[in-house]
């Protein structure tokens, strides 16, 4: 018997059917996330089993790790240039395939590497799915240099449009500011609903201080669901 919660069951289950697309030769970028680190185990059993050639670029340094802990070949992106596949968990994925990413904090390599690939699926379970964007807090990475100041522009910016919820977060882990990979801060928007997700990433990135924004939209390909009985389905 299966020791997974739910969630687990059905995050494993899109992971492992996301896991068939990877083919022999392919350089992947590996995501970041509960979601993703099924996906990444699953490749390190096919690397082992199958003898999979795979060169991989992973969006974080915890995936990094375990990348290198499962057996799989971890290269920078630099090295490759380009990517064949990219498979990436999210935190809101609606019917166009936009999404809200960040919640592990990884959301500006994610992009950056979902950005360079030829195809972008991403695994989810299926709570994820969702009819508008928004209700999940959007994480926009900002510099450390004036955060405060930047976060006051983007309070500012968020006045004038057709959002549910205006307050915005410092992210904090043990109590301390959270620090991601490249060494910046995140700010979560509670927004609640967003009623133009292209405009809102567009007037974010213009505000001085946000590296980028978890708004993903026209990146994603394929969305794989996953749910509590095991079943997916592939969008
Ligand atoms: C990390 C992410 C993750 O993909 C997202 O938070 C989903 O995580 P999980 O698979 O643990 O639910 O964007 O920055």
């Amino acid at each position: 018997m299966s020791d997974l919660s739910p969630a687990d069951v059905a995050k494993r289950a899109a992971a492992l059917r996301a896991a068939e697309f990877v083919e022999d030769g392919m350089r992947v970028g590996l995501g970041t996330g509960s979601t993703a680190a099924f996906l990444v185990r699953r490749l390190g059993e096919r690397v082992r089993d199958e003898g999979l050639r795979l060169r991989c670029v992973p969006t974080s340094e915890a995936t990094a790790r375990l990348a290198d802990e499962v057996g799989i070949e971890v290269v920078a992106l630099d090295e490759v240039g380009w990517l064949d596949l990219t498979i990436d968990g999210a935190d809101e994925a609606d019917g166009e395939l936009s999404l809200i990413k960040g919640g592990g904090g990884a959301l500006l390599r994610e992009k950056i590497v979902a950005c360079a690939s030829d195809r972008v699926v991403i695994i989810a379970d299926g709570a994820k799915d969702v009819a508008a964007l928004g209700a999940f807090p959007l994480p926009v990475e900002v510099i450390p240099f004036g955060w405060q100041a930047t976060k006051r522009l983007i309070e500012e910016m968020l006045v004038g449009l057709d959002v549910g919820g205006r307050e915005v977060v410092l992210r904090e882990r043990g109590g301390a500011p959270f620090v991601t990979d490249e060494g910046n801060r995140i700010l979560d928007l509670r927004l609640q609903r967003i009623g133009d997700a292209r405009g809102l990433a567009l007037r974010l990135n213009q505000i001085p201080g946000v590296v980028e924004n978890g708004l993903f939209i026209d990146i994603a390909d394929t969305l794989v669901l996953g749910f509590e009985d095991g079943r997916v389905e592939v969008r």
